[in-house]
């Protein structure tokens, strides 16, 4: 047990050297910085959370915050890794926390119901924990509500891979093409030498002028 004890220290004492925030206590609302949601739809706003050395009595927070306001969403405490969050306030009756945070899973997202336009702006997910001397730490993630999606930029990359494609498929084709013509050139080049060998050769034989095949024929005839 002193063993154990003594690695979590050096690992603490790295932590507070290198990067404190990052090494314990994290806090991630995921890759995206900003969510789009149409408006009466519903959004999921995620948020997990992490630290080495456990938790207790964990306090979270969503707020709001936009160009004018700022408030608090909902906040509450999750007491061990083996309970779910307990809440202890909630601003609106439309934001529910359907994730867990037994097993590891420390989610601490909420969903928001019945959207609204003016729930455009940032919401921030913070979190501390009384286990890391009241370490804390906060992610931001920004919605933006909107009448409908638009997936303008999806099409214009679809439009500029198509094109691309094409001008690379256009070349491959003008490469092919010029490799069969000059194959076909070559091809018909080198069956005129032949003709002209094979034909230079017969004039040798029957001692042809061009008028010597006119006077071949009519012994054949006869
Ligand atoms: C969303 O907003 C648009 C434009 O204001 C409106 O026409 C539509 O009915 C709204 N949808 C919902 C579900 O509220
Ligand atoms: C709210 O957002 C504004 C603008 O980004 C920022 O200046 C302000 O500090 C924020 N307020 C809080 C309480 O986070
Ligand atoms: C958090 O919980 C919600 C609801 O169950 C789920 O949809 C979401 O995927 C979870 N997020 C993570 C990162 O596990």
């Amino acid at each position: 047990m002193g063993e154990s004890r003594s690695i979590s220290e050096t690992d603490y004492f790295l932590g507070l050297f290198l990067l404190p925030m990052s090494l314990s206590l994290e806090v991630s609302v995921g890759k995206a910085t900003t969510i789009y949601a149409i408006n009466g739809s519903a959004i999921l706003l995620p948020c997990t959370f992490s630290s080495c050395f456990g938790f207790e009595n964990l306090y979270f927070r969503w707020s709001y915050n936009n160009s004018d306001t700022y408030r608090i969403l909902i906040d509450g405490v999750v007491k061990n890794e083996k309970s779910d969050p307990r809440v202890r306030t909630k601003d609106d009756d439309r934001i529910t926390l359907p994730g867990s945070t037994k097993e590891k899973m420390n989610n601490i997202s909420i969903l928001l119901s019945d959207l609204e336009f003016s729930d455009t702006g940032k919401y921030t997910c913070f979190v501390r924990n009384p286990k890391e001397k009241d370490l804390n730490n906060s992610a931001t993630i920004f919605l933006q509500v909107v009448d409908k999606l638009e997936e303008v930029d999806n099409t214009v990359t679809l439009i500029i891979l198509a094109v691309v494609g094409g001008v690379i498929g256009l070349l491959v084709c003008i490469l092919l093409l010029k490799k069969l013509v000059t194959f076909i050139l070559k091809k018909t080049r080198e069956k005129k030498k032949e003709c002209l060998v094979s034909s230079s050769g017969n004039d040798n034989t029957e001692n042809g002028l061009p008028g010597s095949k006119a006077e071949e024929k009519p012994p054949t005839k006869v």
